[in-house]
């Protein structure tokens, strides 16, 4: 039993909520999906090639504003194929943010590739681009056309900033110091699709972008992920690695190892389906944390969370902080407590350096990170998440508060 008294199972992505529990986070299908996919089992195109394919990578290409989007089975994948693509070797060293799901740290050691951790920034909890740039200019050195750290030895080759929860990193500073040390930049979007960072959609900032639609996902297609890029090159052999490298299209003739990483047209349509819900899941996200916020904001030990001046943030997953003190119990105390009354909530990410996987790795001072891991709690925020029930986790979140 977990300290909420849920079965462990209940906090997988799109798994639905026990009966009479408040759910954290589940999809939300109330368009085209069941008409786009009884096309696909009517017509027979239920495998990875298909119409819904092509449509649902021209959609995101357009939405996020790249001129081209390589569907793949998951964001993990399309993570492993993004570092391939865009030349990171084994034995290279990657910047990538610690406060993240582990998929990104998976995707670089996929490659052979060693993770740098950069902490968190304070305010909107995102890579915080001072350490990174700290990292790169005291710890590395530049010779010879290549940036190498100075301890390890080994080539650094590409930030990966991840933006968590549907709020952007802030990546001037990423794409400055990345253009300075020639290093590729690849976006880890895949919480925050149609978040903007200035005014420009993230996914289209870095050199390559990668986009998730698991259960959890502003939209999902059940399990599924997506390759944005400007680089057609990158886009081609994106393509053909994640269709097995097949060099022919009749003959069964490789010369490299590829992998089969492609989504299927039934999930594609289901893509098709929900993106054109997109924009109205991204407005009922946005109004709940406006709610929450409005609502909590005099709740003492309940510190909200931010969205920066120069982002919009699609509010994916609305997180808050618990000031132990103040508030009169931890974070932990807090998710067993909501659970009992019917509230399904999670704390965050432990920041990956802090897995013993990779415990050897470089970890650049990640304090603010693990504060962050200790203090927070994301809480219901489904697109469909009713007034009552929303009203029932704020009412609970006062009883609960000290004094
Ligand atoms: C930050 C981050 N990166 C990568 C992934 C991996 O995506 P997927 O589960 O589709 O493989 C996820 C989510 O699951 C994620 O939250």
């Amino acid at each position: 039993m977990t300290p909420t008294d849920q079965k462990p199972m209940q906090f997988e992505p799109g798994v639905p909520a026990a009966e009479g529990m408040i759910p954290l986070c589940v999809p939300e299908i109330r368009g085209n999906e069941w008409k786009y996919i009884k096309e696909c089992l009517d017509t027979n195109w239920v495998s990875s090639v298909g119409s819904f394919v092509d449509r649902f990578e021209q959609e995101l290409a357009d939405y996020v504003g790249t001129e081209f989007a390589v569907a793949t089975c998951n964001g993990t994948a399309a993570l492993h194929i993004a570092l391939l693509v865009a030349g990171v070797q084994p034995g290279d060293e990657v910047l990538v943010s610690t406060l993240t799901f582990i998929a990104p740290a998976n995707a670089i050691r996929y490659v052979g590739a060693w993770p740098v951790f950069i902490d968190a920034e304070p305010d909107y909890w995102q890579m915080d681009p001072q350490k990174a740039i700290d990292f790169l200019e005291e710890e590395c050195r530049w010779s010879d056309g290549e940036l190498r750290n100075k301890t390890t030895g080994r080539r650094v080759k590409a930030i990966l900033p991840v933006h968590i929860l549907g709020h952007p990193c802030d990546m001037d500073p990423i794409l400055a110091v990345a253009r300075k040390y020639d290093l590729v930049v690849v976006e880890d979007a895949t919480e925050s699709l149609g978040a903007k960072y200035k005014g420009r959609m993230v996914g289209c900032l870095g050199d390559i972008a990668c986009f998730s639609f698991n259960g959890n996902k502003i939209i999902t297609t059940g399990g599924g992920g997506m390759i944005v890029t400007d680089n057609q090159t990158w886009a081609e052999k994106a393509r053909y690695l994640t269709t097995q490298a097949k060099e022919d299209p009749v003959e069964y003739v490789h010369s490299e190892i590829g992998y089969n990483y492609r989504l299927t047209n039934i999930q594609a349509a289901m893509g098709c389906a929900q993106m054109e819900e997109l924009d109205e899941y991204i407005a009922a996200k946005r109004r709940i944390a406006a709610d929450y916020a409005e609502s909590l904001s005099e709740v003492s030990g309940i510190i909200l969370m931010k969205e920066a001046s120069w982002a919009f943030s699609i509010s994916w997953m609305y997180t808050v902080l618990v000031d132990e003190t103040l508030y009169g119990m931890n974070r932990r105390e807090l998710l067993r407590r909501l659970g009992k009354m019917g509230i399904q909530t999670r704390p965050l990410w432990q920041p990956v350096h802090m897995s013993t996987i990779y415990s050897e790795c470089w970890t650049h001072h990640c304090g603010s990170a693990e504060r962050l891991y200790n203090q927070a709690i994301s809480l219901p925020c489904s697109v469909g998440l009713s007034q009552d029930n929303l009203s029932k986790v704020i009412d609970s979140l006062r009883a609960l508060a000290q004094g």
